[in-house]
């Protein structure tokens, strides 16, 4: 059995295929109704009335920052394990990315390192949603309440997660989301912000458009902006994503709790925790080994036909930022051992039951013929 670790799933493809055949009719590829639809639809579900479609998630991440006047001289904290977007839209600003460890247990930025790295030039706190898990956001929140500093929500893949009934990304001063065909919603390439303030989303809409406004019909440029909007066939995709989240969040979570009950009792296993107050809408489904590294584990699912990958990156201990900044493995001990023994495996919408239970049993056998004796039921 072959199995993939991620795979996006269509439904109603024929009012898909209408959609884009009137698409090519009307000729409109960029900047219509679809994108403007897509919007409202994410808004709508998040209970936000401020959302800017963008080319990508990591579009979303510099466009906020922009839009927040962050530049050179500031700092911005972010965690230790990510994925390099987060840092990379720092740096890209020209402000420093200050890098403080996680959680081993959630895998998200362990708010007392955040607290550690204010100083008198941090400009906002940047906590990820890693894989779906909130970030502990009261912490967060009130440690920029002291400091007034900014919270930029990384909800890359977060859509529809939850702490106490708010939606990660609409917690902060701005939230970003990515809708990479790993994430649960795709457009296949596509991002969004959402704003608290209404002034902070038409910053966006301008910068992400070349920095032009219009007023009554009249353009005008506003400052330098990019080219970072979001087209019409992926608004078109994301119009049929955004249009099921529930039952697709819903699906993933059945998925999760299989794999949570062929897996717990594996020994030297862990899941990605989270707190009684959250829901998680489960991007990727990443569990930790505690003797074995992650490589050894994707090789030994690969001979056996399973795609899987690492969890994802320390990014301080990368080329370019350890090298700028001279880090090791002890600056963010937890980072470093999470980035070596964390797996992803193979979870998405349309994973079958049965290749789950196979999964599962692939990654047993190997546990157990590391641990031989143990775990056994
Ligand atoms: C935490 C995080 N932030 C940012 C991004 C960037 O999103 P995109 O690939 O849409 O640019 C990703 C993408 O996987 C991510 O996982």
């Amino acid at each position: 059995m072959k199995v993939r670790l991620s795979k996006p799933s269509f439904a109603g493809r024929e009012k898909l295929l209408a959609e884009f055949g009137e698409m090519l009719n009307d000729g409109y590829l960029v900047s219509g109704r679809r994108v403007r639809e897509f919007e409202d639809l994410a808004a709508g579900y998040l209970g936000t009335p401020n959302a800017a479609a963008v080319s990508s998630g990591t579009a979303a991440l510099h466009l906020a920052l922009l839009a927040l006047d962050i530049g050179p001289g500031d700092e911005v904290i972010v965690p230790a394990y990510t994925f390099p977007a987060t840092a990379n839209a720092v740096e890209l600003t020209g402000a420093r990315p200050v890098f403080a460890d996680i959680d081993s247990k959630t895998f998200t930025i362990d708010p007392s390192r955040a607290r550690m790295a204010v100083t008198g030039r941090t400009r906002a706190i940047m906590p990820v949603h890693l894989f779906g898990v909130p970030a502990p956001m009261d912490a967060l929140m009130q440690l920029a309440h002291e400091r007034s500093l900014a919270v930029i929500e990384d909800a890359a893949g977060a859509l529809g997660s939850e702490i106490l009934g708010r939606k990660c990304g609409t917690i902060g001063e701005a939230g970003c989301f990515s809708f990479h065909p790993r994430k649960v919603a795709t457009t296949a390439e596509g991002g969004m912000v959402v704003a608290r303030d209404q002034a902070l989303a038409e910053r966006v809409r301008m910068l992400r458009s070349h920095g032009m406004s219009f007023k009554d019909g009249v353009p005008n440029l506003i400052l330098p902006g990019f080219n970072y909007r979001m087209n019409e066939m992926e608004a078109a995709l994301g119009l049929e994503q955004v249009g099921r989240i529930e039952p697709l969040i819903q699906e993933r979570r059945k998925l999760h709790e299989r794999y949570r009950k062929l897996l717990e009792k594996v020994p030297g296993l862990a899941f990605q925790q989270t707190s009684q107050q959250c829901r998680c809408a489960w991007q990727s489904l990443v569990v930790r080994f505690d003797t074995i590294d992650s490589w050894t584990i994707i090789e030994h699912l690969r001979q056996r036909d399973i795609e899987a990958t690492i969890g994802t990156y320390a990014v301080p201990l990368l080329g370019y930022y350890r090298d700028k900044y001279n880090f090791g493995p002890a600056d963010f001990p937890k980072a470093a051992e999470i980035y070596e023994h964390a797996v992803a495996l193979p979870f998405y919408n349309g994973l079958t039951e049965d290749e789950a239970d196979y999964v599962a049993a692939v990654v047993r056998d190997l546990v157990e013929s590391r641990h031989p004796g143990q775990g056994k039921r």
